[in-house]
């Protein structure tokens, strides 16, 4: 089913000893992609996974694999991304000096460039490369962890990106990504957000079909305010 509005389960908060299942069980319950966050330990405080797992996890889904890199000076890991089955990269403006140049190196690998803002970084900071992405990820905590508490500020945000990106030629897509309970995901719909993140709204839940049919239903609703 092609829905406008997408769920995407990070898997940052699965059972990573056993990630197939995990991954299998969201596919089932109706995940529409998968989301897997990449960390270095320098631009955020915490490590992740790299392009094996990747590799990995390309074996154990049929869904898009989206991956946010939390990583500093992304550049020479696009490539081992791409090759390891990424279907879009999403890089920080706060973490390379020369994003545009970033955004093109993406865009010749042929996946979806997509660029991702820390929540205390304006939305002036992407002004001139919104016609060079698929995808804005406005964060709605600090990168890191999973399973801590939403920024509401971060709502008048994603209606001010929203304006920004309807004024486009070719809008990109808006994601949202951090904290997301059913309480927030009605105001985020409502706001504009195409894409939403959740990782242990979902993980956590111990009833994932539950769990995305609950959000799904919320941004519904957001979607007819
Ligand atoms: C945070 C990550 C998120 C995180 C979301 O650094 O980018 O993708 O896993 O997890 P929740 O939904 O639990 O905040
Ligand atoms: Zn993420």
């Amino acid at each position: 089913m092609d829905r406008h509005k997408k769920i995407a389960p990070s898997i940052l908060a699965a059972d990573f000893s056993c990630l197939s299942e995990e991954i299998r069980a969201v596919e089932a319950a109706g995940a529409d992609l998968i989301h897997v966050d990449v960390m270095d330990g320098r631009f955020v405080p915490n490590l992740s996974l790299g392009p094996r797992i990747v590799e990995a996890i390309r074996r154990m889904t049929r869904l898009p694999l989206y991956l946010h890199l939390m990583i500093e000076r992304p550049d020479s890991f696009i490539e081992p991304f791409v090759q390891a089955g990424a279907d879009s990269i999403i890089v920080h403006v706060e973490a390379t000096p020369h994003l545009h140049r970033t955004l093109q190196q993406i865009k010749q690998t042929g996946v979806r460039t997509g660029v991702a803002l820390n929540p205390a970084t304006p939305l002036s900071a992407v002004e001139e490369i919104l016609d060079e992405i698929d995808l804005l990820l406005v964060m709605s905590v600090n990168p890191g962890f999973s399973g801590q508490r939403f920024i509401p500020t971060v709502i008048k945000k994603i209606r001010t990106a929203r304006r920004r990106l309807d004024a486009k030629a070719r809008p990109p897509l808006l994601e949202v990504d951090g904290g997301l309970r059913i309480e927030n995901v009605k105001p985020l719909s409502a706001a504009g957000v195409d894409l939403f993140v959740s990782g242990s709204a979902i993980f956590r839940s111990g009833d994932y079909k539950k769990a995305i049919a609950a959000m799904r239903e919320a941004i519904e609703t957001g979607e007819r305010v």
